[in-house]
């Protein structure tokens, strides 16, 4: 059985990768291979292309392709892997983050409001925390951290609160625990932005989406080969911040890097100045589009 995620922004992202000959590529996030697929129909037989995924799933999608070795692991370990492989350098990576349609459809997963089910939420499910792991364990101030920082939610202490007292009478273990718990604090009109940012927001904490992504950032400056390409794919505003930041200095304080005679020392050229969003006929087709924001750059 094959699973089915529409790729977001596909043509101008692989795009931005300007696919060369020979090339040795890394599809970090490689879910059901459209990207991949895109970039392999450019790339001679003389080039390599690495599909990472930490998700079982995407094994169903693996490509049979000699130019193409899929890597079961989380992309938080790039230089890992790619040492095993006996990689180098390569000359560009690509990243969609988040999740996939995969994940959000499929019931027993924990991803949607829409379901009824186990609160799991991990996308790698051999290991680390679910969500109900979670809401059961973290302090009322850890749970207000993640739903102000990660769902940007204007009530998040009355959330956490309310999780915290729920807990002490019967622990939290499914969709519909969690929701019976928030269900006062929604304002009906806009309940389904509301759930989407608060799921967002436990999920981001599961997968530890912000910290993998700093490591994946960092080794990426090492790993890629001067004019290589780093083509990424955000869909949270706290990720798009972290990629912009890191593509302009090099680092995630935003600090610009000065020489002793004063030259800006930059990692990176950026290609496209403006963030690049898909276009109405894209988010019309894909309503899940809606929130990519894609940024590329060059190693100098
Ligand atoms: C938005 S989907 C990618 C879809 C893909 N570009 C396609 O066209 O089918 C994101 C994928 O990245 C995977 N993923 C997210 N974080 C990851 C990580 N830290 N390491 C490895 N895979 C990760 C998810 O399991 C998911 O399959």
């Amino acid at each position: 059985m094959f699973y089915y995620h529409v790729p977001v922004l596909l043509k101008e992202s692989v795009e931005g990768l300007n696919v060369c000959d020979g090339g040795v590529y890394v599809d970090a996030t490689f879910g059901c291979g459209g990207h991949s697929k895109k970039i392999l129909s450019e790339l001679n037989n003389e080039g390599h292309l690495y599909g990472f995924d930490q998700d079982e799933y995407s094994e169903k999608n693996i490509i049979y392709d000699k130019k193409f070795t899929f890597v079961r692991g989380n992309f938080r370990y790039l230089i890992h892997f790619m040492d095993w492989y006996n990689v180098k350098k390569i000359n560009g990576l690509i990243v969609d983050l988040g999740v996939s349609s995969v994940h959000f459809d499929d019931y027993k997963r924990g991803f949607s409001f829409r379901f009824v089910g186990m609160l799991d939420m991990r996308m790698n499910q051999r290991s680390g925390q679910t969500a109900s792991d979670i809401l059961n364990t973290y302090s009322e101030k850890q749970l207000n951290n993640v739903f102000r920082l990660y769902g940007e939610l204007k009530n998040s202490h009355f959330i956490a609160y309310a999780v915290v007292k729920a807990r002490r009478l019967k622990k939290i273990y499914t969709i519909q625990d969690f929701l019976n718990i928030i269900n006062p604090f929604i304002i009906v009109k806009t309940k389904k932005k509301q759930l989407s940012q608060i799921f967002q927001a436990l999920r981001i904490e599961v997968n530890k989406e912000l910290d993998s992504l700093k490591e994946l950032l960092i080794q990426a400056k090492d790993l890629l080969k001067l004019n290589g390409r780093i083509v990424v794919i955000t869909y949270h505003s706290l990720e798009d911040r972290l990629v912009k930041t890191f593509f302009k200095t090099g680092n995630f304080d935003g600090k610009i890097d000065k020489d002793f005679y004063g030259n800006v020392s930059s990692t990176f050229k950026i290609i496209n100045r403006k963030v690049i969003i898909p276009c109405n006929e894209e988010i019309m087709k894909n309503p899940r589009s809606r929130s990519a924001k894609l940024r590329i750059a060059e190693k100098i």
